[in-house]
């Protein structure tokens, strides 16, 4: 039994359809060869040298990037239904009302012309001199909130085939400009009933003014927008809360959306338990030996690696990956190489890939300079992230 990877080159697109199975389905970039049941699940396997991340220098083909804009695996089966919202926090089940709504109201005919809807895109249409509404909605919110959960719920609850809907965080959607070009983007989303960004960036002053241009061209074509944000660096204490600065940065536009604040605690470790402490070296390297897909690679190697391959490539790194096994986890001397692991975490999170580690423990990442700076809530959410993954790894390891 035996398992290997051959990268393809630029001219094999192979399908560009997201699987259902989840990214181990998606081998288009690498071409994923088993010969045993080793693609699903954590099956013990023999003789099998683990993969390496450090090893796999991913192609993603423009038509992916597309074919892609769909909630994450985590978010696959997440629905308005599924989110739980917290008593003690009226504005979650008030989120989830004015956002079933916002879905509701974007079946029926395409709303070209954008405006001629009512408030939020829902109503009875109007005329077409009527001023154009709020076509957009802005959650906002601390990490683990529950953002991305609603808004994919959103993309769900939206009544329109998966084709005319997009979901993407704002580094896909610049990743998408950048290989489609603008006016094709244009083109590509202008039929959508609905575009939704996750995780927009407010710290990029050229892809802000880049992504808020093609939004108004969207907005025109009559597609319903809905975003979440990070926060601005050099916000200290106010990382929370980020809706006055999403409606400053995207300018001309913020009369379209309308921000929903979503208040609460990270619900990722809301009742659940601790995440284990990290492993041994022995133990971490035998787990990965053990489990189908596993990928090994020491801490200071991957982020070396990290560096060379472009943050949009991240996804596809992981590709057919079933669990990451890390030895010699360390503090993170430098910012850059900091925000790297963020993107990875993020890409790992997503495709719900369990991360199992020796060395010192996720909430020592990052030091107290990078905790108290401007992307204090990127770092924190990483940390919650990876936490999250190192609870789910827990099982590999077989009880001493
Ligand atoms: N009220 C809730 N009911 C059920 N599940 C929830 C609820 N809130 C969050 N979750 C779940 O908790 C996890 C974290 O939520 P989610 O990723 O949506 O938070 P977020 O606000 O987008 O966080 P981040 O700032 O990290 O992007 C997800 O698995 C989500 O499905
Ligand atoms: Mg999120």
């Amino acid at each position: 039994m035996w398992t290997h990877q051959t990268p393809l080159g630029p001219g094999h697109h192979g399908t560009a359809h997201p699987s259902p199975a989840g990214p181990a389905g998606q081998a288009l970039a690498w071409l994923t060869v088993s010969t045993s049941a080793a693609a699903s699940g954590f099956g013990p396997i023999a003789d099998a040298a683990p993969l390496s991340l450090c090893a796999r220098e991913p192609y993603v083909p423009a038509d992916r990037l597309v074919a892609e804009m769909v909630p994450p695996p985590r978010f696959d089966s997440v629905r308005f239904d599924t989110y739980i919202p917290d008593p003690g926090q009226p504005s979650q089940t008030e989120a989830v009302h004015v956002l079933a709504s916002f879905a509701a109201g974007l079946g029926g005919a395409h709303a070209v012309g954008g405006g001629k809807r009512g408030f939020l895109g829902f109503g009875k249409a109007k005329a077409p001199k009527t001023p154009a509404g709020p076509r957009g909605v802005y959650l906002d919110g601390g990490y683990g909130v529950g953002k991305t959960h609603l808004l994919a719920s959103l993309w769900h609850a939206t009544p329109a085939e998966p084709a005319l809907k997009a979901f993407g965080t704002f580094v896909e959607l610049t990743n998408l400009v950048g290989a489609l070009g603008f006016q094709k983007t244009v083109q590509t989303l202008s039929g959508h009933r609905l575009l939704c960004i996750d995780e927009f960036e407010l710290d990029d002053p050229g892809d802000t003014v880049l992504v808020s241009t093609l939004l108004g061209k969207l907005v025109d074509a009559g597609v319903a927008l809905a975003a979440t944000s990070n926060t601005l660096p050099g916000k200290l204490g106010e990382g929370r809360f980020a809706a006055a600065d999403f409606l400053r940065e995207i300018q001309g536009l913020s009369a379209r959306f309308r921000p929903l604040r979503i208040d609460g605690q990270d619900y990722r470790h809301r009742g659940l338990p601790e995440a284990p402490a990290p492993f041994s070296d022995e133990q971490v390297t035998k787990a990965a030996h053990a489990t189908a897909g596993a990928a090994l690679d020491t801490f200071p190697h991957l982020l070396d690696h990290l560096a060379r391959v472009h943050p949009s490539r991240y996804g596809a790194l992981t590709d057919g990956i079933k669990a990451v096994c890390l030895t010699d986890v360390q503090p993170i001397q430098d910012q850059s190489t900091a925000l790297r692991l963020v993107v990875l975490a993020d890409r790992l999170y997503d495709r719900e890939v369990p991360v199992l580690a020796s060395g010192r423990p996720f909430d020592q990442l990052f030091s107290e300079e990078m905790l108290n700076g401007g992307y204090r809530k990127k770092y924190f959410r990483a940390i919650s992230r990876l936490t999250a993954l190192a609870r789910d790894a827990k099982s590999l390891v077989e009880p001493a």
